[in-house]
């Protein structure tokens, strides 16, 4: 019989055998029986099967970044995994309210089991994290240790050149710096951007002067917080405010890319423009996500031990929480939203570049 059609049972192609003897419940070990043991362990394995799904998802994507030229059906591809990882990842959440089932004194039952344990050690997390992109600098450090040295020479290995390639952030840079049109003929995106943005400040400033309900004291403070927009636009009208802001640490994605990840935004209603603007959705909702497990992780962490340290020897809440907010990868791309204007003051497209940013297919028929 041909060998692909040879027949398998269900527990044999599972390796359920594996998979369902792989909870060993160290306080029976001990003699000392914790039911909720087995929760944990459960859980802590679901997590972990789900992380390797992500990777395996992630991963292709990333290879489809990595040609010089992605395909445009490529993007459509990367869409579709981008939206498993994020459903995935919002079962992750979910399964936080599963864990809290677990009241913090029956966790003290078995703890003392596990030091020193820790979901420090999850090797496949941090491969998620270097992965997308968070650099080994900006880690929040919570020992005089490398993040990377709780695992095995090999897996320092593996994390090591995973932070000398590229990561999803590196590519997705490179992509959109490769985008097309921000210099189209005559047509300078920038120059027709900055135009926009000004009418529509001078409009907002004039609808405060013109405004009869508020105060000339409250006119004038509001028209100071206009600076502060003023300001931040500044940075888009400028290269070299862009730049400095990039050594500081406040900016990660290049100008070039923050620009066109702006024009796609800003007119991601063309059609050859809407699934690039998909994908971009697509990084951050991952990103959010990512951020809502650590926050909800940090909260179910303060619930359970409180301020107890943790088993890995960080802080616990305190150092869970500020992760939350510090390792975010694609926290520029949520920033564009900063700089979008109502559509109404939008720059007109040449109609050459409006023609390009088409579908050709129906024009060819008639
Ligand atoms: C009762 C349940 C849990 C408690 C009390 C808990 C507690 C902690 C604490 C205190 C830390 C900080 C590191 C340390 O000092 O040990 C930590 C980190 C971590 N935990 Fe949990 N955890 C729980 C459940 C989970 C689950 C179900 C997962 C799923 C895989 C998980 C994954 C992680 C990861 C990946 C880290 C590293 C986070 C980072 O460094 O950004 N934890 N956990």
């Amino acid at each position: 019989m041909d060998k692909e059609l040879s027949s398998i049972h269900y527990d044999e192609y599972l390796q359920l055998k594996k998979i369902l003897d792989a909870q060993h419940l160290r306080s029976v070990g001990f003699n000392k029986p914790a039911h909720d043991e087995m929760l944990f362990i459960i859980v802590h394995q679901v997590y972990e099967l789900w992380f390797k799904e992500i990777l395996h998802d992630l991963g292709s994507v990333m290879e489809l970044f990595s040609e010089g030229t992605v395909i445009e059906s490529h993007i459509g591809v990367a869409i579709s995994r981008l939206d498993r990882i994020s459903k995935i990842q919002k079962i992750l959440v979910d399964q936080i309210d599963i864990i809290e089932t677990m009241t913090p004194l029956d966790f003290l039952d078995f703890r003392n089991y596990l030091l020193p344990a820790s979901g420090f050690q999850s090797f496949q997390f941090r491969q998620l994290e270097v992965s997308l992109g968070l650099k080994r600098e900006r880690r929040i450090s919570y020992t005089q240790c490398s993040y990377s040295g709780v695992f095995s020479d090999k897996e320092q290995k593996i994390l090591d050149e995973l932070e000398k390639g590229d990561s999803m952030f590196d590519l997705v840079e490179k992509w959109l710096e490769r985008t097309p049109f921000l210099q189209f003929e005559a047509f300078d995106f920038v120059e027709e951007y900055k135009k926009s943005v000004g009418l529509m400040l001078n409009r907002e400033e004039q609808a405060i002067e013109s405004a009869d309900y508020i105060s000339t004291q409250e006119k004038q403070l509001r028209i100071n917080m206009m600076g502060e927009t003023k300001t931040y636009f500044n940075s888009i009208f400028d290269e070299a405010i862009h730049d400095q802001k990039m050594k500081e640490g406040t900016l990660k994605l290049s100008y070039k890319a923050t620009i066109s990840a702006l024009l796609i935004n800003l007119y991601r209603d063309e059609p050859l423009l809407r699934q690039p603007f998909m994908f971009l959705q697509k990084l951050v909702d991952m990103d959010e996500l990512l951020t809502t497990w650590r926050n909800r992780h940090a909260q179910m962490v303060l619930r359970t031990l409180g301020q107890k340290i943790g088993t890995g020897g960080s802080s616990g809440y305190d150092y869970l929480k500020t992760t939350a907010d510090k390792h975010r990868v694609f926290y520029d791309l949520h920033n564009i939203s900063t700089l979008l204007i109502p559509r109404s003051f939008l720059p007109e497209l040449p109609k050459e570049l409006k023609e390009k940013l088409d579908f050709n297919f129906s024009k060819d028929k008639s």
